[in-house]
């Protein structure tokens, strides 16, 4: 090599090292439909609708004295034994650290008719395919499971899968428990009516918070974001997302929305600690502000929502579905604030760990149910749900295969919303 090459050598050296070691070596594409869930200071991310990413298995260390926008820390981790997209993660397990995957996909990437959970020990970074006994639920796709901090998960809803023509929608309830690897059915009495793309946010007393999604039949199954709240008007949507504040606020962005409004850049804060619960919507200010996106993650953190990934929305639609979100964007949630870093938070208290025992829903569709209290006992746990959420009107929603194309077209409104 000639001295001018052993420079030029070096330096790239010195570029590729110093990459490496600022970023932990890796700056993840965009990618949208992907699942989150967070064990300690790694919040992992699985999947993709983008077919390149859909077995990734990578996560963001979120140490809030690091965490920053302009160069955030991503891992690879051991890939996912099967694809994984439209689907839901939530954490469980006897050390709670176990990821649980609840699929409808085989390692063959084959249609599974029920659902396969597939659990990831983030101790040990290996997966396994658990044998779960019990009532195992049929396969079903674009649902939100949510955990307890007792190991159980809650599987509410979802296209049913396989289902080339997307017309069979579930509003049933399973509970998937972890520690004893058991799926137990519960009740769909009075259950909230069927739906897809919903949010499944826990409360801090117990309820299960169920926002928004669409459904798939004219005029008969609507779903109002403000039901049984009061506050600011939001249009109906789905593909938003919804965290819990420490402070007991639901924080929703985003998603695809139902109306005349473009509200897809729209952050809302249902504060479920005064009854009836109270929508309020919030500037968008600070700095770094997201784009408008659906199908993307939100997670908490200390006081601070962690907004990744999704499509980005121009005017309410998918410029293009390849047009996907690689950025990180963070929120303090105490003043609604978005910032480029979390390290003035050190102090801040964690959300308190709800202490559910047993879970409630109260049904929707009927709101005198809320009024008289009325819940709906089902086996092993009380649930009720409390379903504020909205979407009416006619829908056409395509997923070619796992991968290709989402389309959502021929979309009519009911004027009566
Ligand atoms: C952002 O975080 C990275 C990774 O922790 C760190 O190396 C870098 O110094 C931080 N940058 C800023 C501007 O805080
Ligand atoms: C899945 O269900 C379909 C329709 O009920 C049935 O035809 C098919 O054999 C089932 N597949 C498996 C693997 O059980
Ligand atoms: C699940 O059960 C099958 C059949 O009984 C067995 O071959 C397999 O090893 C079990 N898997 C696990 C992870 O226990
Ligand atoms: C889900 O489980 C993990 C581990 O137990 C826990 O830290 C987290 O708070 C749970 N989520 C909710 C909403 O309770
Ligand atoms: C969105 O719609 C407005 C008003 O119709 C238009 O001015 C603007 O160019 C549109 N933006 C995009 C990105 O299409
Ligand atoms: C938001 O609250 C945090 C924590 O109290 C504070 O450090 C920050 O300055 C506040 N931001 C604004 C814009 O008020
Ligand atoms: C934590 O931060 C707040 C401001 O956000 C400050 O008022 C308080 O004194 C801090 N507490 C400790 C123990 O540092």
């Amino acid at each position: 090599m000639s001295p001018f090459k052993n420079y030029i050598f070096l330096w790239l050296t010195i570029i590729l090292v110093w990459m490496s070691a600022g970023s932990g070596g890796f700056a993840p594409p965009g990618r949208f439909r992907e699942n989150s869930a967070l064990v300690g200071n790694r919040l992992y991310f699985f999947g993709s609708q983008n077919t390149a990413q859909q077995r990734d298995n990578i996560y963001l260390d979120v140490t809030l004295s690091t965490l920053n926008t302009t160069n955030p820390s991503w891992f690879r981790s051991n890939s996912i034994p099967a694809d994984f997209l439209l689907a839901s993660s939530c954490v469980g397990g006897p050390n709670k650290n176990t990821i649980y995957l609840l699929n409808h996909l085989t390692t063959s990437n084959g249609d599974s008719n029920n659902t396969i959970v597939y659990a990831f020990d983030t101790v040990a970074t290996s997966w396994s395919t658990p044998n779960i006994s019990g009532q195992i639920p049929l396969s079903r796709q674009q649902f939100q499971a949510v955990n307890d901090t007792n190991g159980k998960i809650y599987m509410f809803g979802g296209f049913k899968y396989p289902n080339p023509s997307f017309d069979v929608i579930f509003n049933d309830i399973y509970i998937l428990d972890t520690l004893i690897l058991t799926w137990i059915q519960g009740s769909n009495v009075n259950a909230p009516t069927p739906r897809v793309d919903f949010t499944a946010t826990l409360l801090n007393n117990g309820f299960i918070l169920y926002l928004g999604g669409i459904a798939g039949v004219v005029g008969t199954n609507t779903i109002y974001m403000s039901e049984f709240a009061t506050g600011d008007t939001l249009n109906s949507r789905y593909s938003h997302t919804a965290v819990l504040s420490p402070d007991g606020h639901v924080i929703i962005y985003g998603g695809v929305i139902i109306g005349s409004t473009d509200q897809s850049q729209v952050l809302a804060s249902l504060d479920s600690t005064v009854n009836p619960y109270k929508w309020s919507i919030k500037p968008i200010i600070g700095n770094n502000l997201p784009p408008s996106l659906a199908f993307h993650s939100s997670n908490i953190v200390g006081s601070f929502m962690i907004l990744t990934f999704g499509v980005m929305m121009a005017n309410n639609t998918f410029s293009n579905l390849n047009n996907v979100n690689s950025k990180i964007y963070l929120l303090d949630t105490r003043n609604y604030t978005w910032v480029t870093s979390t390290s003035t938070s050190l102090n801040s208290s964690h959300p308190p760990n709800p202490t559910v025992t047993q879970i409630q829903t109260v049904i929707a569709s009927d709101s005198n149910l809320l009024s008289t209290g009325t819940i709906v006992t089902i086996p092993l746990v009380l649930i009720a749900i409390l379903a504020i959420a909205g979407f009416t009107g006619y829908w056409f929603y395509k997923k070619k295969k796992q991968n290709d194309i989402i389309r959502v077209a021929g979309s009519k409104f009911d004027a009566s919303m």
